[in-house]
Formats: C-alpha cells, structure tokens, sequence
C-alpha cells in the first residue's frame, strides 16, 4: 500500500500486482455528497465535496490489466506518479529580462508549481533592491497562475526543501553557461542528492542576454527595449536618467503639497 499527495483532505491508496490494480480513495472530512471519481490516464483525478469510501479495480477505472502494464504502473509507483512537481527558479535578477521570463514561461508548462526565487544576497551591491526586483518579477510573472515569486537567503538546496521542490530550474544559453551551470548543479547534488537540476534553453533572440549586459547598456545610456519588459524598462529609466529622477521627485512633492 501506498500514499500520495492529494489535495487537502483526500488521500488514494494503490495496491499493484501482476494481476490487478486497486485504489481505495478516501477522504477525510464529514458530510455526505456523493463521490465524484475520475480516471486520467493511469492517474486518478477526485473532484468531490463531502465523504469518498471508495475500492475499485483497473475494470471499474479503466486501468489496463496486463502484466506489462502493471509493471510499468509500478515504475511510476516507484517516482511517486502522482505527486505534485515543484521546481525553484533561483537567480539574481538584477534586473529581471525577457530571457528569464521566457524560461519562466518554459517552466511553467513543465512543472506543477514553479517557484521563482530571488537570491538576498547582501555581498553585493545590487542596482535594484530585493522589493523593487521582487514587484518587477511578480508584475512580469502574474498571468502564470503556478508561478509564485519569493526571497531567499542561505543555501539554495535548503531554500528548495523548504519549498518542496524536487527539481531546480537553470537557463542555458550558451557553452560558457556550461562549465559554471555543471560545477553548481554538482554541487547542489552533493549536498542534496535528491534534488534534480533540470536545464533549459530559452528561445535563440535571448542567447545572448544578460542581466550585467542589461545594467551596463541601461547605465550608459543605450537602448534595452526587447531585451527586458516593458516595465523594467520604466523601472531603469526611473533608476537611471536624472531627467526622469527629477521629474518623479517633483510630483512627489507636488502630491504630497496637494
Ligand atoms: O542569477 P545568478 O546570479 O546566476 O544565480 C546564482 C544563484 C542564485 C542560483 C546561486 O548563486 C545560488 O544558488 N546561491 C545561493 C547560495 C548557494 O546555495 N550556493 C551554493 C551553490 S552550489
């Protein structure tokens, strides 16, 4: 017998032999409404107010029965099929560009839940703080309704336990990525074996972006349109052109007059 995640309350027992699958789905809170079960595939989906008591075979759930599939339903038994796959995103994001929101787009599609964290790093002298890239990333990010944006300080391998996160979402752009990317993913397995580091590739318009590139473009007065959103090119300007820092400071303390 064994347990899987569920959502709140609920919770699915399977027993899996040569011969046949069975699940028993509970859940534990009172009331009576009827029990409302579906079969996804080999998963099983509950989607029901009230009380489950429920025991079926592959038959009832549609579960094919063969021995070859009864093997593989086991494999996936073993990866724990039905739990949930939440990945962490770390990173600087110094500003935050479009080749991060496109990895973030990726992941989203891949994973259950991503967390996008955001490193409190007070060893260097970020160009924006924590709270203005923290707005920025959550603004970017707001129509990805499994991504959340957090903080994090310490060790990322602690960070991505305290979350939950079983796998840890990298960009790679180019070959040089590589040699850094390998050295910290074989790293974060020493420390925390269980943890997977999972890279992607954003799209080719991204692969050579970088948020140093962004900040020194930015600071020296180039254009960073359609390397960064357009919001963090607003949030630059503010951060960079004295014209535009002068002008937001005057209706500052013309709202605050009025
Ligand atoms: O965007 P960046 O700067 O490339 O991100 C680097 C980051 C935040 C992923 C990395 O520095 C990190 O994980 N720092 C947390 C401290 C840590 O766990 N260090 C050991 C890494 S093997």
């Amino acid at each position: 017998m064994t347990s899987y995640e569920l959502p709140p309350l609920c919770y699915i027992r399977r027993r899996v032999t040569a011969e046949s699958v069975t699940c028993t789905i509970g859940q534990v809170s009172a009331g009576s409404a009827a029990p409302n079960i579906t079969s996804r595939g080999t998963g099983i989906a509950i989607a029901s107010a009230g009380r489950i008591e429920s025991s079926f075979t592959e038959a009832e759930s549609g579960v094919n029965t063969d021995h070859a599939s009864a093997q593989r339903q086991l494999r996936k038994d073993e990866r724990g099929f039905l739990k949930k796959v939440i990945a962490m995103y770390p990173g600087s994001f110094d500003p935050p560009t479009n080749g991060h929101l496109d990895l973030i787009e990726r992941g989203s599609k891949i994973f259950d839940e991503l967390v996008v964290a955001i490193l409190r790093n007070a060893e260097k002298a970020p160009l924006f703080n924590l709270s203005e890239r923290l707005l920025m990333l959550e603004a970017m990010t707001a129509d990805f309704k499994n991504v959340r944006v957090e903080t994090f300080d310490g060790l990322m391998v602690e960070y991505a336990a305290k979350v939950k996160a079983s796998a840890v979402l990298r960009g790679i752009r180019a070959i040089s990525d590589y040699e850094y990317e390998l050295q910290m993913a074989l790293m974060n397995r020493k420390l925390q074996p269980d943890l997977e580091t999972v890279f992607m590739m954003p799209a080719e318009q991204y692969s050579y972006l970088s948020s140093r590139l962004v900040r020194e473009i930015a600071q020296l007065g180039g254009s960073v349109k359609d390397l960064v959103p357009d919001l963090v090119v607003q949030r630059l300007k503010e951060k960079l052109d004295p014209a535009v820092k002068l002008a937001n400071a005057r209706n500052l303390k013309q709202r605050k007059r009025g």
